[in-house]
């Protein structure tokens, strides 16, 4: 099945929403700020749309499967966040094809010489993926908790 990434629309808001079942789970996708549950009307602001553009990776019937945001920060330099795919949906390729498809549109969108993004250690998942699709660690700007990963652009 063909999927493609587009700009996040109100009618995913829910759905993107509905993926988190905790506080806890909120906290660490979000980081501080976002409140669970996480109503549709707030979800915009929450996550401070448009300013940090959202993008929905959608299948071919148009059920949005995942999301994730990019915003820049240093010069030349561009951030991605809030990375997540549908919990019914992980584990058969789409966070892969979720993060391609949005380093391909942040760097098209923001001219980045660089893409960054934090990752909690023990996601291993996440950690391995993001590996693999050429992030570095940066021990020197990361936590005990929190590793932060860097991909040249180039
Ligand atoms: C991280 C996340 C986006 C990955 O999405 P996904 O669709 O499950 O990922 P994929 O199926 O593309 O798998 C990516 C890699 O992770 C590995 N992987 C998948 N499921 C795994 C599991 N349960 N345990 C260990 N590794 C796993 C696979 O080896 C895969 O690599 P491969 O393509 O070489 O086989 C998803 O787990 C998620 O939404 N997690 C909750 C939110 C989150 O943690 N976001 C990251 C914030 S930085």
């Amino acid at each position: 099945m063909d999927h493609v990434l587009q700009p996040v629309q109100p009618s995913h808001f829910a759905v993107i929403a509905g993926w988190l079942d905790s506080p806890a789970a909120t906290l660490r996708w979000a980081g501080p700020g976002v409140p669970f549950p996480l109503p549709a009307d707030a979800f915009a602001a929450a996550l401070a749309l448009p300013a940090r553009p959202g993008w929905a990776l959608l299948d071919g019937e148009g059920t949005c499967l995942g999301f994730g945001q990019y915003w820049q920060t240093a010069s030349g330099s561009t951030h991605l966040g809030r990375i997540i795919v549908s919990p019914q949906a992980r584990g058969r390729g789409l966070g892969r094809i979720l993060m391609t498809a949005l380093c391909a549109e942040a760097v098209r969108h923001t001219d980045a010489v660089q893409l960054t993004l934090k990752v909690y250690r023990d996601n291993p998942t996440a950690v391995a993926l993001y590996r693999d699709l050429g992030f570095v660690d940066i021990e020197d700007a990361s936590t005990p908790e929190l590793l932060f990963m860097a991909c040249g652009t180039a």
